[in-house]
């Protein structure tokens, strides 16, 4: 059982991660932007492991005080973070614009590299041997028409995370990326019926990805069972 920082659990994979990691007996520190109400089953269900800041990830310079002294404190040892929250600009590239770009880059990239920053130090101060999962896309490395900047988004999370794992697996930190395929969660809503089945079509299951069996697999990758992995792309793509 163990302490574990995760972003975005207020819907969609990262709540079913939560609850995953809940019902498993772990703790869990979320965030995500909406307020109590979002998760109010979950501090329900359990009072004493679960606990949840409100928070917008895009303040960049506040991650440290809020996340990092306000939520977890210096005496909470964390043994693991999962990067999840981002947000999807969809666009073709021609019709890209600065503001929505940086948006995501914000919360996608530079919130997730923050979070991994102060994980690690507090694995360090606690002589934790952690792991980090971040949560990445099939399309990173597959590509997606109208998601070239959201992909992007994703790549350059599974290249720190690589880069991470040989920095400071020395210490036993271990950093993976989980690639999921298609999910239906309000992420991708807004999607056609004709979009959805082409995609479908295009996996060897033919199938959206379970949430259920994402969060599984980061489960797996944040306990000791995987201590032998690092570095790594794990796809959960329904065989994209
Ligand atoms: N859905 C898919 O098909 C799919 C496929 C591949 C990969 N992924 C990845 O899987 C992960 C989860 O996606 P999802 O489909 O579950 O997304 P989702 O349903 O849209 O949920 C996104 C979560 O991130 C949080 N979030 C977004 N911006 C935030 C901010 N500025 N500050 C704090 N929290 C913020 C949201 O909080 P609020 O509710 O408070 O806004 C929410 O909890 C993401 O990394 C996504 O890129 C999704």
């Amino acid at each position: 059982m163990g302490n574990y920082l995760i972003s975005g659990v207020s819907r969609g994979l990262g709540k079913a991660l939560a609850r995953t990691m809940l019902e498993g007996g772990d703790c869990v520190w979320g965030i995500g932007r909406s307020g109590e109400r979002a998760v109010e089953d979950l501090i329900v269900d359990y009072p004493q492991t679960f606990k949840y800041l409100s928070f917008d990830l895009s303040n960049l310079d506040d991650i440290k005080s809020r996340i990092f002294g306000e939520l977890i404190t210096k005496d909470t040892p964390l043994d693991g973070l999962v990067n999840n929250a981002a947000i999807a600009y969809a666009d073709l590239v021609t019709n890209m614009n600065t503001k929505p770009l940086l948006e995501m880059f914000e919360i996608n990239v530079y919130a997730a590299f923050l979070l991994t920053k102060y994980t690690i130090r507090n694995m360090i101060l606690h002589g934790r041997r952690g792991s980090i999962v971040h949560i990445t896309s099939v399309c990173a490395r597959k590509g997606f028409k109208g998601l070239a900047m959201y992909a992007a988004t994703k790549g350059a999370l599974e290249s720190f995370s690589a880069s991470t794992a040989r920095e400071w697996g020395s210490r036993g930190i271990r950093s993976n990326c989980v690639a999921a395929g298609f999910m239906q969660t309000d992420m991708s809503a807004s999607l056609t019926e004709e979009s959805l089945q082409k995609i479908f079509n295009r996996s060897a299951l033919k199938s959206p990805t379970k949430m259920e069996s994402v969060a599984r697999t980061v489960r797996f990758l944040l306990g000791s069972g995987s201590e032998s992995i690092t570095g790594q792309v794990v796809g959960v793509d329904s065989g994209a």
